[in-house]
C-alpha cells in the first residue's frame, strides 16, 4: 500500500493531495460547501471542454520557452510551503467583527472554489491527455491547485467552516467551454491571481498592521505558482497564431471585460474585508487592472482602456445593477429583477464599446514575476 503524505502541502501529486482532502471531508462543513456549490453568473465556475482538441496542441514552435518553464515547476520550489508553520499567528474567531468575520470567509470559500476549479479542469486534461508535453503540464499545474485549495481549507476549518472538495467534484454544475474559450479565460484568471496576491501581499508588507490573518504572508510564492500557470497558457496560444488574430481579437477583449468587471463586482460586494485590509477597492481594481493588462500584453494584440471617462462609472454601474438583482431576488420582485439584469446587461456593453489599445506582441511571451 502507498502511504500517503499527511498534509496537501507535501503531496507531490494531484492524487495524493486529494486523497488528504478526502481523509479531511468528514469534518467539513455542509453550509461552506452550500456556498461553493452556488452557480450564479458571479460565483467561480467549474469547466469542462474538448479535451481531445487540447490534446492535439504541438508545443515544438515555443519549445525551448516551454522546456524552461517545465523544468522549474518538476523542481517544485514550493513543495511543502503551503501549511501552517510557525509563522501562522493564531486568530480569535470567535471575537472577530462579525461583519469582518463574513466577508472574509466567503473571500475564502470563493477562493478556495476558485483554485479547486482550476485543479479539476487540470487533473482532467492530464487524466485523459495521450499527449506527454500537455498531460506533463495538467499535471504540475493540478498538483499546485491542489494544495493552494488545501491550504485555504485549512484555514476555513479553524473557523468551524471549510468545503468538502470531493462533494464538490461530484455534484458542483460545471460548464463546458471550447478549448480556445479555456485558454483565454484561464490565462487572465491565472495573471490576474497573480496579479491580486502579490498586490495584496505588496501592501500589506508596507502596512503589516493591517494583516488582520496570517493567510496573507503565504501570498508571495502562492502568486508564483499562478504567474507560472498564466505563462504556461501564454505559450499554449502561442502555438498557434489564429488564437491571437482576426475575430479571436473579439473574444481576448470579451472575456478581458468580463474578467476585468467580476472581480470589480466581488470585490465592491465586501467593503469591511477590504476596510480591514486598508485597501480602497478601487485603487485595488486599478492597480491589479494595470499589472493584469501589461502582463497580457506578452500575448495578447490588444488592452483594455481603463483610463477611458466612461470605464469606472460603468463599472460602478454594473455594481449598482447586481446589487439592486440581489435585492430583487430576495423579495422575489420579478420586474425590479428584469430590469436589473438588463442594467447590468447594459453595462456589459457599454463596457465592450469602449475602444481598446492595440499591442504589438513581442516574439517570444516569456516573462519573469517582477511585481
Ligand atoms: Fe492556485
Ligand atoms: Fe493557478
Amino acid at each position: 500500500m502507498n502511504t500517503i503524505a499527511a498534509h496537501t502541502a507535501d503531496a507531490t501529486t494531484v492524487e495524493e493531495g486529494l486523497a488528504i482532502q478526502e481523509q479531511q471531508a468528514k469534518f467539513d462543513s455542509d453550509s461552506a460547501t452550500a456556498v461553493a456549490m452556488t452557480n450564479t453568473l458571479l460565483a467561480p465556475r467549474f469547466y469542462t471542454t474538448n479535451f481531445d482538441e487540447l490534446d492535439a496542441i504541438d508545443v515544438s514552435n515555443v519549445r525551448d520557452d516551454w522546456d524552461r518553464l517545465i523544468n522549474r515547476m518538476v523542481s517544485d520550489p514550493n513543495k511543502g510551503h503551503f501549511k501552517k508553520n510557525a509563522d501562522w499567528d493564531h486568530i480569535d474567531w470567535e471575537n472577530m467583527d462579525p461583519d469582518l468575520k463574513k466577508e472574509f470567509i466567503d473571500f475564502l470559500i470563493s477562493s478556495c472554489t476558485a483554485e479547486f476549479s482550476g485543479c479539476v479542469l487540470y487533473k482532467e486534461m492530464k487524466r485523459r491527455g495521450k499527449n506527454r508535453d500537455v498531460t506533463q503540464l495538467f499535471q504540475l499545474m493540478a498538483r499546485d491547485e491542489a494544495r493552494h485549495a488545501g491550504f485555504i481549507n485549512d484555514a476555513l476549518r479553524e473557523a468551524g467552516v471549510a468545503v468538502n472538495l470531493g462533494f464538490l467534484t461530484q455534484k458542483k454544475k460545471y460548464t463546458y467551454f471550447r478549448p480556445k474559450f479555456i485558454y483565454y479565460a484561464t490565462y487572465l484568471s491565472e495573471k490576474i491571481g497573480y496579479a491580486r496576491y502579490i498586490t495584496i501581499f505588496r501592501h500589506l508588507e508596507a502596512h503589516p498592521e493591517h494583516r488582520f490573518h496570517p493567510i496573507f504572508k503565504w501570498f508571495h510564492e502562492w502568486c508564483n505558482d499562478e504567474f507560472s500557470h498564466g505563462e504556461a497558457f501564454a505559450l499554449l496560444m502561442k502555438t498557434d497564431p489564429k488564437l491571437t488574430s482576426g475575430f479571436n481579437k473579439f473574444w481576448i477583449k470579451f472575456f478581458l471585460t468580463a474578467v476585468y468587471a467580476t472581480m470589480f463586482v466581488r470585490d465592491h460586494q465586501r467593503p469591511v474585508f477590504h476596510q480591514a485590509l486598508g485597501v480602497d477597492p478601487d485603487w485595488f481594481a486599478y492597480e491589479v487592472f494595470t499589472k493584469t493588462s501589461k502582463l497580457s500584453e506578452q500575448i495578447f494584440p490588444l488592452t483594455l482602456n481603463i483610463d477611458h471617462p466612461r470605464w469606472q462609472s460603468t463599472l460602478e454601474a454594473i455594481y449598482k445593477a447586481n446589487v439592486d438583482l440581489a435585492d430583487a431576488k430576495a423579495k422575489k420582485q420579478v420586474f425590479r429583477k428584469t430590469m436589473a439584469q438588463l442594467r447590468a446587461a447594459w453595462g456589459f456593453v457599454s463596457l465592450l464599446m469602449i475602444p481598446s489599445k492595440k499591442n504589438v506582441v513581442p516574439m517570444s511571451t516569456r516573462l519573469e514575476p517582477v511585481y
